[in-house]
């Protein structure tokens, strides 16, 4: 017998876009390529890279659209200053996911975290950064109401190793993510920001996370099945894109 084969649709799962959105329709065509099935709905796990003339150019300017219905979490390379402002303006073409909801997709329920935890001004912008009251009103939520966690940042203590050249930030993961897993119990809990695949079970969860989105993205099918797709598209940037890369969107987490 051949492999079994998966017919459901997938949630696509794609992070630290930085400002190259054209890089999620790339990554859907590969997607639904690959398996011959439509993506369901995208999750972009934050770095998506919301800034109003990126937003204006691409989605109002340009036209385009995203092929698959796209939600997000904030990373922390975004525009916090007008972040619901904007949010609400471009709802039309995707919708944010704010820190301690819980949204149904695909018949999960997704606790969201948007932000990391501290690294230093430039990389952390203050609105950014995880606080106590983020923590805490992800808290309250019923603790049998979450099927999957999703952050930008990793959760800490789940052995996520450093970036090359970023061990001055200690170990990676934001305080308090443990309360997290020990009140909610997810199956799985996805996140980004570290731009490397990674892939563990501790206690009864499993926790992954995902590279930049030129590098692949991840696919969940009904019955926490998942898949990684190392897809590098390695494609070269112009001049504008380097524009918005140096001084809008990417850092390198
Ligand atoms: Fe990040």
């Amino acid at each position: 017998m051949g492999d079994t084969k998966i017919v459901s649709e997938p949630i696509l799962f794609i992070s630290d876009v930085h400002c190259q959105y054209e890089l999620i329709n790339a990554q859907i065509t590969h997607a639904e390529s690959l398996t011959g099935t439509p993506v369901s709905d995208v999750i972009v796990l934050g770095d998506f890279g919301f800034f109003e003339p990126v937003l204006r150019k691409y989605f109002r300017r340009d036209k385009h659209v995203f092929q698959r219905p796209t939600r997000f979490i904030e990373g922390n390379h975004e525009d916090y200053h007008d972040l619901a402002v904007y949010a609400d303006a471009y709802a039309d073409c995707l919708i944010h996911l704010p820190r301690g909801t819980v949204t149904a997709i695909g018949g999960y329920r997704f606790l969201c975290l948007g932000g990391t935890a501290y690294m230093d001004a430039m990389m952390t912008p203050e609105a950014a950064e995880i606080h106590d009251m983020d923590i805490d009103r992800c808290l309250q939520r019923d603790a049998l109401s979450i099927d999957i966690i999703i952050t930008h940042d990793c959760p800490s203590g789940i052995g996520v190793p450093n970036t090359p050249g970023f061990e001055m930030y200690g170990e990676p993961g934001f305080p308090r993510s443990r309360e997290l897993s020990d009140r909610f119990h997810p199956v799985f809990w996805v996140f980004g920001h570290h731009h490397k695949w990674f892939d563990t079970e501790q206690d009864g969860t499993r926790y992954l996370g995902l590279p930049e989105s030129w590098n692949g993205y991840g696919l969940l099918y009904p019955g926490f099945e998942w898949r990684s797709v190392s897809h590098p598209i390695g494609k070269p940037l112009g001049f504008w894109e380097k524009f918005r890369k140096l001084f809008l969107g990417e850092q390198k987490l």
